[in-house]
């Protein structure tokens, strides 16, 4: 296995939201490749528990190479199901919890799954392979208004309806099974000047549309906030929350305020700094927002 690409984002402005102390018991929901999680070991000390999780067992054997040894765990799961897993380890509830959501920068690079346009791949996309369907099997079945809305909403994509239209009329002649075949409907479907005009490539917003419908990331974190996340924390404990869309951080923000139960850290979301966007372009849309258990 290569090293990891992925770099963490806000990785001090975590640290210190989460105000870690040696000895205490930390959930990282969505473990990674571990570039959070190794300074969270290294901050908990040897008494310290940490618990990662992750829907895809490659980004798992990446984190093992970072976050190992006594008192320290990573197990393939949604953070959805953090009790269950709470519960198969023995521990009731726990200090600290981190979710880092979307994709990583190693998932983007892995030349089989199809998360990016820039190489030909099978679309799959899911980030648990073992259910679900993959981009392919939902391309092949999805309702064309089903399918425009999932683009206008997760992908913020103004030719939704267009997209949608001529993946449809594509797929009664051939399926759209490779990343290359999906980029050219894409160039099918929106005109070349509104391509080069777009400040983003239309293929990245219809990328990621798909992606968060085929893991149903945003029913995932909703369920989540509900109860499991807070149920999961002690009294005072601490939950810090990366977003990278927009919908994902207004279900967030709405959670922790109209829940009297959380306490806020601060109203606005922490951003990354100029000189981390710099570094790290993917860092850009990120937002940080930490509640405390009251
Ligand atoms: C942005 S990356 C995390 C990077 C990590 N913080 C690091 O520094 O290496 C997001 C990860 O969350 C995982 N993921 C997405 N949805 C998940 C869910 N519902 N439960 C657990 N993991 C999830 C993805 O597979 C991916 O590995």
């Amino acid at each position: 296995m290569s090293a990891s690409v992925h770099v963490p984002v806000m990785l001090r402005e975590v640290l210190r939201e989460l105000d870690l102390k040696p000895g205490l018991t930390v959930v990282d929901g969505t473990v990674g490749a571990g570039g959070h999680s190794q300074k969270i070991s290294e901050q908990i000390g040897e008494n310290g528990v940490l618990i990662g999780l992750d829907r895809d067992s490659m980004m798992l054997n990446f984190a093992a190479e970072r976050v190992s040894g006594a008192g320290r765990h990573l197990i393939q799961s949604s953070y959805s199901e953090i009790k269950n897993v709470l519960n198969e380890l023995g521990i009731d509830t726990v200090d600290r919890i981190l979710l880092d959501l979307g994709l990583s920068s190693d998932q983007l690079a892995d030349r089989q799954r199809g998360f990016g346009y820039s190489v030909d791949a099978p679309l799959d996309m899911r980030f648990d392979n073992r259910s679900g369907q993959s981009v392919e099997e939902y391309l092949a079945n999805v309702d064309q208004a089903k399918l425009t809305e999932v683009l206008t909403t997760y992908g913020e994509e103004k030719f939704s309806e267009a997209i949608a239209q001529t993946i449809v009329e594509r797929r009664r002649k051939q399926p759209i099974e490779t990343t290359r075949d999906l980029t050219e409907t894409l160039e099918e479907a929106i005109p070349a000047r509104f391509r080069k005009q777009a400040r983003k490539d239309p293929a990245t917003r219809v990328f990621q549309a798909l992606r968060i419908a085929v893991n149903q990331e945003l029913t995932h974190l909703e369920q989540a906030l509900q109860t499991e996340l807070y149920e999961a924390l002690k009294p005072g404990g601490r939950l810090s929350i990366i977003t990278f869309h927009s919908l994902e951080d207004r279900l967030v923000k709405n959670a922790f305020r109209d829940d009297n139960r959380w306490k806020v850290l601060a109203k606005k979301p922490t951003a990354p700094t100029p000189a981390e966007v710099r570094m790290n372009p993917r860092s850009r849309s990120a937002k940080l927002r930490t509640a405390a258990k009251l």
